[in-house]
């Protein structure tokens, strides 16, 4: 891969998948179980606040029972060794990017190990649940969230997200459907601003159109392939 410098990754459900960690729009994905309104929403939130808080305690102790795989591996590595810019964007809840080693990662949905204070607008590591409605470790009150982003809010650091899009030159999609914007944007994004793309998920989704290239496989498998690749080994 000459020529190139500064990367963009975007991650989605797809890089977890092999980590046991379901995602969202596959047969037997969580939202089988739940309707995205009542779980991922303000308005279900504040219609059955036990409910969500119940939902995202389960999944919180979940991924914590679950382990980086290769693709995840892969992409800590690459973190590691290369000199140019790099920004890898997910818009996973987990934290199996960091806990394989990256450190240049951005949660753009938040993430299951932080707790929002909606009193205070704190945020706090949190790994325990939330249903007994403990109190904020910074001012006390009984008002956390989980800090994910949910349908209709805002996801977060646009503006560096897009700040480094336009600085790549090489934009790399893996393990993501396409289907929630901004995310599903960046691509057109990336191309508008002549940046090199490439997609790395199981299937064709439905931005695979978009990209210069699509390469279809298990991310376990692709991710390693392409870091060496780019890595020259
Ligand atoms: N390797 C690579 N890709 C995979 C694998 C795998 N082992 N398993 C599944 N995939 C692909 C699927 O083919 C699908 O295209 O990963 C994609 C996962 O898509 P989604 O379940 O829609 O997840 P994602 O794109 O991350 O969802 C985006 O939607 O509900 C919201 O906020 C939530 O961040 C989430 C967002």
């Amino acid at each position: 891969m000459t020529g190139i410098r500064n990367i963009v990754v975007l991650t989605g459900a797809g890089i977890s998948a092999e980590s046991g960690i379901d995602t969202f729009r596959s047969e037997g994905g969580l939202w089988e179980q739940h309707r995205v309104e009542d779980v991922a929403t303000p308005e279900g939130f504040a219609r059955d606040p036990d409910l969500v808080l119940r939902f995202y305690d389960m999944r919180r102790e979940a991924i914590q029972t679950k382990l980086p795989n290769p693709a995840h591996q892969a992409l800590a590595r690459l973190d590691a060794a290369w000199k140019g810019e790099l920004l890898i964007v997910t818009q996973n809840v987990d934290d199996l990017h960091e806990r394989a080693g990256a450190r240049r990662v951005l949660h753009m949905h938040g993430t299951h190990l932080n707790a929002w204070c909606t009193a205070c607008d704190t945020r706090s590591p949190w790994t325990g649940p939330m249903i007994d409605r403990p109190p904020c470790p910074s001012c006390g009150a009984r008002a956390l969230r989980p800090d994910v982003v949910w349908f209709g809010e805002m996801p977060y650091e646009m503006d560096r997200i897009y700040g480094a899009i336009r600085q790549a030159d090489l934009f790399v999609s893996i393990g993501t459907s396409g289907a929630v914007y901004p995310a599903a944007g960046f691509v057109r994004d990336a191309r508008e601003l002549r940046v090199r793309t490439l997609e790395l998920n199981l299937e064709r989704s439905q931005g695979s159109q978009w990209f210069h290239e699509s390469r279809q496989g298990p991310a376990s498998r692709l991710v390693p392939e392409w870091v060496n690749e780019v890595l020259g080994g």
